[in-house]
């Protein structure tokens, strides 16, 4: 069953194609330290052999985030990812850094002087923002130094990750924040190199990958993209096929992977039935692929993908309620169902209390 056959990623020699989703848990200090907990949440489900995507992880100070998660900023940031990193080492297991800049979606509240945060173009978010429970401020239009200063940040944050120990880095372009804000054409309204045709838009996440392999290798960076996925942060795409291949025809293809949100998924909006990653699977063949999002709720349809494609199968709302996931899959055990009321609380609740599966309690 390829699901269960080895592939090599970036610098890791995995035993299986199960991934970890990135999972934003809101454990960490209000200083963005992760916690021993934290490093107990990831050493619960590290597996020989696979790879963890650790959750999305502030660049730098001036991302105007969330309350709660993690940075990689600071050296005692860097001291308690250290944590988490030798717990998932310790069990063979891989780990990747997601590094995250909120864009429109971050609030002035984390932010110094209470600046409204930074988009390609001064268009706020409709709606509220869970995390603050404040509507979503009328963002700053970045100026070409600020963009200079954004992938900045990423070349910092990609250094320290690696300084950390963690295996290499993926950077967030999916869902929403600051690098799809640039990409999307209902967020970048810009008139200058940054903004319009399809390779205006492109340009900043070229630009900014392209920095981070220079800094830290092609093999150890990775990109996370959601063509569709970014409709809950009001960010759409007129021609996501064209817009995405274009993306993928200009990365470097010696990355680590590249790893693309299903548009059949359901976690937070309506699935999308008609479109498919496949055509970006095409253009994408010689190097790893994982594919993510709706699996939790179609498990079934796990092994099939992966047999049918080669991709590896990122997992997230399953693996926060199954420790044991990579076991109950391959064993074909049943699955503990998650729990949403626990996702973006503060304790070990919900979070590293799920147990691995007993046939007792789980008939
Ligand atoms: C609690 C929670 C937190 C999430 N945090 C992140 C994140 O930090 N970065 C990211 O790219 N996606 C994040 N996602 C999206 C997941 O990575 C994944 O794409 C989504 O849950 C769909 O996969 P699933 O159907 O297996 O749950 C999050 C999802 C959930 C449920």
């Amino acid at each position: 069953m390829t699901l269960f056959e080895p592939i090599k990623v970036g610098t890791c020699q995995l035993q299986h194609r199960v991934v970890h989703a990135p999972l934003t848990r809101l454990r960490n200090t209000e200083d963005n330290i992760p916690t021993d907990l934290v490093a107990e949440y990831y050493s619960q489900r590290a597996t020989e052999g696979g790879l963890l995507i650790a959750e999305a992880t502030a660049v730098s100070s001036k991302t105007g985030g969330y309350p709660r998660i993690p940075g990689v900023f600071t050296k005692e940031q860097q001291e308690g990812w250290s944590k988490v990193i030798q717990g998932v080492h310790g069990k063979g297991g891989y780990i990747f850094s997601q590094l995250w800049h909120g864009g429109r979606a971050g609030s002035s509240l984390f932010l110094e002087n209470n600046l409204a945060p930074f988009a390609p173009s001064p268009i706020a978010i409709r709606g509220d923002n869970q995390f603050t429970n404040t509507r979503y401020e009328v963002p700053r239009e970045a100026t070409q130094d600020d963009i200079k200063d954004f992938i900045q940040q990423y070349i910092t944050a990609a250094k320290n990750a690696i300084d950390a120990g963690f295996d290499g880095v993926e950077i967030h372009a999916a869902n929403g924040y600051l690098i799809h804000q640039f990409i999307s054409s209902s967020s970048n309204k810009r008139t200058d190199i940054y903004g319009g045709s399809i390779k205006n838009r492109a340009r900043f996440v070229l630009e900014l990958t392209e920095a981070v392999v220079n800094a830290i290798g092609a093999e150890r960076t990775a990109i996370r993209f959601s063509p569709w996925g970014g409709s809950h942060l009001d960010v759409d795409d007129d021609t996501p096929y064209e817009t995405y291949s274009h993306i993928l025809k200009k990365l470097d293809p010696k990355l680590a992977y590249v790893h693309f949100v299903e548009p059949r998924d359901d976690f937070l909006r309506i699935p999308d039935l008609e479109n498919s990653l496949d055509p970006f699977r095409k253009v994408w063949k010689d190097n790893p692929f994982i594919t993510a999002g709706g699996y939790t709720t179609r498990p079934e349809t796990i092994s099939a993908v992966s047999q049918e494609t080669g991709n590896l199968v990122a997992i997230g709302r399953a693996f926060t309620s199954n420790p044991d996931l990579v076991y109950r899959l391959k064993n074909d055990l049943p699955l503990s169902k998650h729990q949403r009321d626990y996702f973006y609380t503060t304790d070990a609740i919900g979070y590293t209390d799920y147990q691995p599966y007993d046939k007792n309690a789980n008939p």
